[in-house]
């Protein structure tokens, strides 16, 4: 560009930024929302009369607040895909909350003159589950996946003045494996725009040369015209601009624009950096629309017998499985508590996240962009074969490619995610129609992002090894099934497998049993699972198993563990044992709170820190003189173990078992109440860290810890905090199971609590709780207006608990 053209060209950009200021706008419809649950006759009307009805705001999940209910999902059948073959009565499979049946809700927004002109979009991120939605009385449209994210242009639907929505939801009983909520658990908004405007999700962003020196972005762009300019300028980190293009559509209207960036920061889980492309349409010189897409320079790349590397750094996947409840806020997506967990699993050193098994929400993937975790985004838990009655299935050979193509086209510009899996444990393993079906969901996934590989979660190795089904995909994913890793590498022909999951390990957080030994499917009469970490299920293993194959085989590209936190429902292996609602698999439990195992990863995940961790707790009063073993999970190699000042010798980690290679046990220790002290040696032998744990007293006191003393107030923002007692000297009682009482005065409300009991019928937003292991959570809401919060804490014979947290604009 000369230098006249250049200053024309700047000119006619400032000129046009002054004449259409606002050319999009994107409302939330977040309050006022009427809700009423049953098929209610002639709801969709815009005449109805709801002004009865409940006052909700979106993200809402109706069923979370319970009560619990036995009934709700009860169920005789045979878990074929956990090898049942005998039929028993099952509860809590799907959380045992009021889930199932159909609801309302309706909203009422207005539309000016000028905005009848432009197009409107209405876009669900989320409705569980088969949406029917009505404008003004008429349908405009409808859905059936609860996972998808979906939109309409309801521009000819709208009038000027006041429009009322109405969406009709129905959950059928059977359809999840899992608690699936219910109701529009993620955000719903109306975006307003010129006719002639960039298309929804409409970019998309790709950056196929990296090197240190210099990155090329691709940026294509779909738009509704046919004749135009497109300018898109790249702002680093701070917003500074670095780098701009201006290109005229000549063909079709699509523009594709390619931009270099020079001596790039490349975007990693350890260095999360983030670009943003600003996207201007022009039309006759006129500005009609403009986006910001926020976008990562990496490259990844998966190879024979190196496995995946992002920025030429060969990188394990050091992975959780995640449900999309968030324990007792249920479904209805909150970022606050989403950047919680993910806090939680960073400390932990995970650096992945597979959205088991559907689409994740776009907040998810913001927070992993931002905070630095690779994403394995899932599609589906069934394709045309029936896991559970009214699964998927129902509508997978009319709905799979559209899910699919939202999908990506939604979430393509994440730099988190680097692979897609379009199953998870089908049943359509088996079979010719599965293998074909496998073939068609890759390709399309391929045609709508040709830079990110599939995967399927694959239980039914046997049979993908001799079908072919595992051999089409870009990345074979086992789930489980250790002992055939090896087999199905060599009978495989892409060099590499991916534990798309492993482990489904179970404990109870701070729950210990006593011998302590390895064993499958132990239940106990409490229908608590010991937290020694020793006990999986039929089809998995603990931990340890997946360690050796993780750290021996280079083709081994990482793990996805089952799970990082527990979930509502699956309560194996209390799935006939009514009251267990919710799932024992999680490194840390329901409330969040780290069991034993958050520790063992951690120990081998997180480099940077220290990790020395003592099991179990030292108070069992009546075991006197028994056998109580003591593990400790630690970065270190060995250690030397003292129980009131009695050394208790040095163990070593070694490879003699899986275990021992992991983590250090001393097997024949005798209980006796007071100190356990752990000293811990570097290679050379010399004593580099110790930790203590000690036999409390009387409970004495409640103590508040909450994640964060300032939040946000904007009526959704949460703090999480720890509840837990101790005796006289600070001590912690992991024991004590009082009741409590919550008071939260000032600027904030109380959401809810939870305690990580999965037997518990406590409803998590009734302010009282019991202690579970001498913890539980309590959540705090702010409101729109700022100021100070208070939460009291009350529990008989404790001196009472008090924090105090701030919420500002
Ligand atoms: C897997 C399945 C998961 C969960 C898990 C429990 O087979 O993919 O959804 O059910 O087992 O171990």
């Amino acid at each position: 560009m000369t230098k006249f053209k250049s200053f024309l060209f700047t000119l006619f950009l400032i000129l046009s930024q002054v004449s259409f200021s606002q050319v999009r706008t994107v409302k939330e419809l977040d309050i006022n929302w009427k809700f009423q649950k049953g098929d209610v006759e002639n709801a969709q009307q815009e005449s109805y009369n709801d002004s009865k009805w409940e006052t909700v705001t979106v993200p809402h999940d109706w069923a979370i607040y319970g009560p619990f209910d036995k009934e709700v999902d009860k169920q005789t059948v045979a878990i074929v895909q956990n090898g049942e073959k005998e039929a028993t009565e099952k509860t809590g499979r799907t959380g045992a909350l009021p889930h199932v049946g159909t609801a309302w809700y309706r909203n009422k927004f207005t539309i000016s003159e000028a905005d009848l002109a432009k197009k409107t979009i209405l876009l669900f991120e989320g409705a569980m589950s088969e949406p029917q939605v009505y404008l003004n009385g008429e349908k405009i449209g409808e859905w059936a996946y609860g996972y998808s994210y979906f939109y309409f242009d309801i521009s000819k639907f709208l009038k000027k003045g006041e429009n009322t929505l109405a969406v009709k939801l129905s959950n059928k009983e059977f359809a999840s494996r899992w608690y699936p909520g219910a109701g529009l658990y993620r955000k719903v908004s109306l975006i307003t725009k010129n006719k002639e405007s960039i298309n929804q999700w409409g970019t998309y962003i790709t950056t196929p040369k990296v090197s240190k020196e210099e990155a090329k972005v691709n940026i294509k762009t779909k738009v509704s015209v046919t004749n135009g300019a497109l300018v898109t300028t790249i702002l680093d980190a701070d917003g500074k601009e670095i780098s701009s293009n201006k290109t005229t559509l000549e063909f079709g209207n699509e523009f594709d624009q390619n931009i270099k960036v020079d001596n790039p920061n490349l975007w990693s889980p350890e260095h999360p950096y983030l670009y943003k492309a600003v996207t201007k349409l022009y039309v006759n010189n006129e500005l009609k629309d403009e986006i910001t897409t926020r976008f990562g320079i990496r490259e990844i790349k998966y190879e024979a017998n190196k496995g995946f590397s992002l920025n030429g750094k060969v990188t394990k996947f050091k992975g959780v499985c995640l449900h999309h409840d968030l324990g007792p806020i249920g479904t209805a997506i909150n970022k606050a508590a989403l950047r919680r967990q993910l806090t939680i699993l960073k400390e932990m050193g995970c650096n992945a996240i597979r959205s088991s098994h559907n689409m994740p929400s776009f907040e998810q993937l913001e927070l992993c962009d931002e905070m630095g975790f690779l994403f394995l985004a899932e599609s589906f838990d069934e394709w045309a074969k029936a896991k559970v009655k009214n699964g998927y299935h129902r509508f997978f050979d009319e709905y799979a490619e559209k899910d699919i193509v939202n999908l990506v086209a939604a979430t393509k510009n994440h730099p988190s995610i680097v692979m897609w899996s379009s199953g998870n444990e089908v049943p359509d393993q088996h079979g010719e129609a599965g293998v074909k079906r496998a073939k068609w969901l890759q390709k399309i996934f391929h045609r709508e992002d040709p830079t990110r590989p599939v995967t399927v979660g694959m239980d039914q190795v046997n049979s993908v090894m001799k079908s072919g089904f595992g051999a089409l995909l870009d990345i074979p994913g086992l789930n489980y099934r250790v002992h055939l890793y090896e087999e199905a590498n060599k009978r495989f022909p892409q060099g590499f497998i991916l534990g798309s999951e492993t482990a489904s390990t179970v404990s109870s957080r701070g729950i210990y049993k006593f011998p302590v030994k390895q064993g499958k499917n132990v239940q106990y009469d409490d229908f608590q699972s010991s937290s020694y970490d020793l006990e999986a299920c039929s089809w998995s293993n603990v931990p340890d198993e997946d360690f050796v194959l993780q750290d021996d085989k280079d083709w081994v590209i990482g793990e996805f563990v089952w799970t990082g936190f527990d979930y509502l429902g699956e309560p194996t292996p209390y799935d006939t044992s009514w009251p267990s609602r919710s799932s024992y698999f999680g490194i840390n439990d329901l409330a969040g709170l780290p069991k034993d195992r958050y520790y063992l990863y951690r120990s081998r995940w997180n480099k940077d820190a220290e990790t020395l961790h003592i099991l179990p707790h030292w108070n069992w009063e009546g075991r006197e003189g028994e056998v109580t073993p003591v593990f400790v999970y630690t970065n270190y190699d060995s250690a030397e173990l003292f129980i009131n000042g009695k050394s208790m010798g040095v163990q070593k980690k070694n490879k003699n078992t899986p275990q021992n290679r992991y983590r250090l046990m001393w097997m024949d220790v005798k209980y006796e109440p007071g100190i356990v002290k752990v000293v811990a040696f570097d290679k050379d032998g010399k004593a580099v860290a110790q930790k203590e744990i000690k036999t409390a007293g009387k409970p004495y006191k409640l103590v508040l810890n909450p994640d964060r003393k300032t939040i946000k107030a904007n009526g959704k923002d949460l703090s999480f905090v720890t509840v837990s007692v101790v005796d006289k000297n600070g001590i912690p009682c992991p024991t004590v199971t009082h009741q409590l009482k919550f008071k939260v005065t000032g600027k904030g409300t109380y959401r809810a609590a939870c305690n990580g009991d999965a037997t518990s019928l406590e409803q998590f937003h009734l302010p009282t709780m019991k202690l579970f292991g001498g913890k539980l959570v309590v959540l705090v809401q702010s409101e729109k207006e700022a100021g100070n919060i208070e939460l009291t804490v009350t529990g008989k014979g404790l001196k009472t608990g008090k924090v105090s947290l701030r919420s500002e604009e």
